[in-house]
């Protein structure tokens, strides 16, 4: 058999060997055995000098032909099953099942509601105060109008830090804080939390949420006050509610109301449900913040958030708002 013939024959079997090398195990034992220093290319190689002269050209351009089609269909071999070989040990990942969902958290419904209070009064022309949770007596009850010995001061419904300092019991202390910041006119609500020593049930907690209201100008009066209170109450609730005032006392107020709001339920019967206080804010306290009461009137009003919520949503009870169990805060 001429060497010619032994070349063709070699890289039909070798190429045939090596399509069918299965890893990259299969692929190196292939090229030892073709391509390896002691490999079947070297051996043919080796046999040219046994060629006749006139012949060697030709035997040796085939030779080369052989061997670098053999190196060529190795190395696109190895590429191949490189690639199809798993990047690391382990279970392979089935990229086409369905992900994980992320749990993705949502606002509370407390905060859906502050928000929802922020927007309508935003429409109605208010500006957004706050202040701090932690307030003095003067902001807390001296401003407002409340004397020294009166029963609100109690320590008993109050959470006091020390003689002078403790947790607002109500958000009416932003009305002092704005007014002695500015000059009128003023038109602000702030939203906020307050806390009083009260037993937890159903319809209490030691905190809560109240939205208080100030408008003073010149020329504010209690109808501007009603409409206020029945604008808001429809914009939150939907047109159809009805709100009334009811002739009421604070420190602060003159003439003072209570809010109220009539419901219906769903076996047909209607209620009316207290949701705050108002009134025509008490010269004195102008008088304490340095505005001339002589000149300028305001109203104020300050209502339940939880009360508001509780309604809109049907919840019975408040503690489900403050126990973060997510089966019952997911449905808002
Ligand atoms: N601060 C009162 C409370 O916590 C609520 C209130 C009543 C606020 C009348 C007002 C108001 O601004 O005018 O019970």
């Amino acid at each position: 058999m001429s060497l010619l013939d032994d070349l063709k024959k070699l890289q039909e079997q070798a190429e045939a060997e090596l399509a069918a090398a299965q890893g990259a195990e299969a692929v190196e034992q292939w090229r030892i055995r073709y391509l390896g220093a002691k490999g079947e290319v070297k051996a043919a190689m080796q046999r040219l000098k046994d060629v006749p002269k006139q012949d060697k050209p030709a035997a040796g351009q085939a030779a080369n032909r052989a061997k670098n089609a053999l190196q060529a269909a190795y190395d696109e071999r190895l590429g191949q099953v490189q690639a199809a070989a798993p990047a690391r040990q382990g279970p392979r990942v089935d990229v086409t099942l369905p992900g994980l969902q992320p749990d993705v958290g949502h606002e509370h419904v407390m905060t859906q509601t502050i928000n929802e209070i922020v927007d309508i009064c935003a429409r109605m022309g208010f500006e957004i105060a706050y202040g701090p949770e932690v307030e003095d007596e003067r902001h807390n009850f001296d401003g407002l109008n409340i004397p020294p010995h009166h029963p609100a001061r109690d320590p008993l419904d109050n959470f006091y830090i020390d003689t002078r300092c403790m947790l607002r019991s109500q958000t009416s202390t932003v009305q002092i804080r704005t007014m002695e910041a500015r000059k009128p006119p003023v038109r602000i609500i702030c939203p906020g939390r307050v806390y009083r020593p009260d037993t937890v049930d159903a319809t209490h907690c030691f905190m809560f949420h109240q939205v208080e209201g100030l408008c003073v100008d010149e020329g504010v009066s209690m109808a501007d006050l009603r409409t206020c209170i029945d604008q808001f109450c429809k914009a939150y609730f939907g047109p159809d509610v009805e709100t009334r005032f009811r002739p009421s006392f604070f420190p602060f107020t003159e003439p003072s109301a209570e809010v109220d709001l009539l419901f219906h339920f769903d076996d047909g019967s209607s209620k009316w449900i207290e949701l705050g206080g108002c009134g025509m804010v008490d010269p004195n306290v102008l008088e304490f913040v340095g505005y001339d009461s002589e000149k300028v009137t305001g109203y104020a009003f300050g209502l339940g958030i939880e009360r508001m919520t509780m309604r809109k949503h049907g919840v019975t009870d408040i503690r489900l708002l403050y126990e973060s169990d997510v089966r019952f805060l997911r449905q808002f």
